[in-house]
């Protein structure tokens, strides 16, 4: 039975393509595993969204990429993450399959590693307004309070995606939710959406080194690898497993835009028909 569960890929949901900044770090510190990664990006961007739109269409999708079988399921967005944090668990559970998230596991490291307590964040509005940060960050409130500072960001994920090769806009842009940042003295940030790792060394630059950045990728792959030991549906042997793309909206550009953000070539991109809510254009 756990031979079987163990031949089963890692399911990664996001709404595009920023989830594969997390794809990446978990293609490195478990590279046997298989993945198959499904990005919903006739729905992107989800940031600027409501729950109740997103809600049904991230049951829908998680719930077909869980049918397809796999031994864990790893959400890449914390839009997704803040709108649907219940449902999302619920399926999971009627799937039988371990649940991974970003925002918890990126408060755990902020408030560990922060040394003022003045914490930042930076998300997507549906992110902060979910309230999904500060409830996690006040759940590691130990040794000193924590000054939490959330700046919504509304257009940075859309400008991200399609800034390549990053200009004097996507600076300005940048420098502008930095403003807050700064003048709240923070000592740790949360790159809470999984788009911005991208922008991480303009971030440093106009925050300073000083400031520590926090991004979900590595933490979600220590957790990846502490769930699957401790099941013991880890892929043995040594040899590099397979992904595998799935997207709702053109295959053409989500290959062309994930090669780019993955840095590594994505092969064949399935194309995935949703019914329900229309999906909007960027
Ligand atoms: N992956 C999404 C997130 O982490 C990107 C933003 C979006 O879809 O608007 O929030």
């Amino acid at each position: 039975m756990n031979a079987e569960r163990a031949a089963l890929p890692i399911a990664v949901f996001d709404s595009g393509i920023g989830g594969l900044t997390v794809l990446h770090e978990l293609l490195v510190s478990l590279p046997q595993e298989d993945y198959v990664y499904l990005g919903d990006s006739a729905g992107f961007p989800y940031g600027t969204k409501s729950p109740e739109w997103l809600r049904p269409r991230i049951e829908r999708l998680v719930t077909y990429l869980l049918g397809r079988g796999a031994k864990l399921m790893v959400v890449a967005c914390n839009s997704a993450t803040s709108a649907a944090a219940e449902p999302l668990v619920e399926i999971a559970a009627a799937h039988g399959v371990g649940l991974l998230t970003v925002v918890g596991p990126e408060s755990e490291i902020a408030a560990a590693i922060s040394d003022s307590g003045r914490i930042g964040v930076l998300a997507t509005p549906t992110t902060v307004a979910s309230g999904a940060y500060r409830r996690a960050l006040e759940a590691h409130v130990g040794r000193r309070e924590l000054e939490v500072t959330e700046v919504a960001a509304h257009d940075l994920a859309p400008i991200i995606q399609n800034g390549f090769p990053f200009d004097e806009g996507v600076m300005r842009t940048v420098r502008s939710y930095c403003e807050r940042l700064k003048s709240a003295e923070i000592d740790t940030l949360i790159l809470g959406c999984t788009h911005y790792p991208l922008v991480a060394p303009m971030l440093q630059r106009m925050l300073g080194r000083d400031v520590r950045l926090v991004t979900a990728g590595h933490a979600l792959a220590a957790a990846g690898q502490r769930f699957l030991e401790a099941e013991g549906i880890a892929a043995g042997g040594s040899a590099e497993g397979d992904y595998r793309f799935l997207c709702t909206g053109d295959v053409e550009s989500f290959r062309e835009l994930g090669t780019r953000f993955l840095q590594m070539p994505l092969g064949d991109v399935e194309h995935v028909e949703l019914d329900g809510p229309p999906a909007a254009t960027l």
